[in-house]
């Protein structure tokens, strides 16, 4: 097939969600968050913006979900702005952790570093950085989502963070053993609030492919003002890459070949530096936790357009 250009992305989009949406059906809605078990599966969406400034959409792409660990790389852009890198690295380390997303096992011999900022020991210790620093954490968090986005109505959604309140005793359990190996400050229970709230902040595909088109263009948003700078931009995509996918990464990678973040709200958001941002939303995941439907979109998209890193 010929490469894919900007003019043909309409039909393109149009073309790769049929082609996902088969994969419906092979994989499980998250369900140890009871109220995300709610989402019908059948949902599809994908937003593409460039950094031309030109945006495509398909199915239910400003239709807002829960973004939950997607959260995890805006928590960590506010606190390398808010206490400076340094200090966050010296809490947290920058290594793939090849386990899943959830698990405590590393902490014990690792002196209660975890081995990277996504997996959720490794957010917990990024939202301490903020609930330890700043007054309001997650309205801070959320001025950030709105102002990058560009949609002022973003909001948490209340029941989906009481619903992981409620389930959340393997979270409570990792910050618990964070704060007895030093590497927690504030209160758990103030820190598992603010986590909470901020994976069920709830926003589109085109919210998020908004939100994160800096990444993809050295850090300026549209309008040319500089919102992350280069170096940092240059960090977080290589965070995204390697880390971004818990222990799915590496097969990622190998289909797909961009930088990303997944969330077990069945989003995925990527970045092709230079060129877009792009957000695909369908609940269906996999068993390690990343949407499976999305994944095989995004690797249709980089095959027909060529833009896989690699
Ligand atoms: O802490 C949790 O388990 C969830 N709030 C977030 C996990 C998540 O999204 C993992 N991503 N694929």
């Amino acid at each position: 097939m010929p490469e894919q250009t900007p003019a043909d992305f309409d039909v393109l989009l149009d073309r790769i969600a049929a082609t996902a949406r088969a994969e419906i059906g092979k994989g499980q809605v998250a369900d140890y968050i009871p109220a995300l078990a709610r989402i019908p599966a059948g949902k599809f969406g994908i937003a593409v913006c460039a950094v031309d400034g030109a945006e495509w959409t398909t199915g239910d792409a400003r239709e807002a979900f829960s973004i939950q660990s997607i959260s995890k790389v805006l928590t960590l852009l506010l606190a390398m702005e808010t206490i400076g890198p340094d200090a966050v690295w010296s809490r947290v380390g920058r290594e793939p952790s090849g386990t899943p997303f959830n698990s405590l096992v590393q902490l014990e011999g690792e002196r209660g570093i975890p081995r990277n900022p996504f997996i959720n020991a490794g957010a917990l210790v990024v939202t301490d950085c903020l609930t330890a620093q700043t007054v309001s954490p997650a309205y801070q968090l959320l001025t950030m989502a709105r102002r990058w986005s560009g949609n002022p109505d973003l909001a948490f959604d209340e029941s989906v963070a009481r619903s992981e309140a409620e389930h959340g005793h393997r979270n409570a359990a990792i910050a618990h053993f964070l704060k007895s190996q030093g590497n927690l400050k504030s209160k758990v229970e103030d820190v598992l609030h603010v986590y909470y709230r901020q994976c069920a902040l709830a926003m589109s595909c085109l919210d998020l492919a908004r939100a994160f088109l800096p990444l993809a263009n050295k850090g300026q948003t549209l309008d040319g003002r500089s919102l992350i700078p280069p170096l940092r931009v240059k960090r977080v995509n290589s965070l995204l890459l390697t880390c971004g996918l818990y222990d799915g990464v590496g097969n990622f990678a190998f289909r797909v070949g961009i930088p990303a973040k997944s969330g077990v709200g069945g989003g995925i958001v990527a970045v092709i530096p230079g060129r877009y941002s792009i957000c695909v939303w369908s609940p269906e995941l996999d068993e390690l936790g990343n949407s499976l439907p999305g994944t095989a979109a995004l690797e249709a998209f980089t095959d027909a357009t060529q833009s896989s890193i690699f």
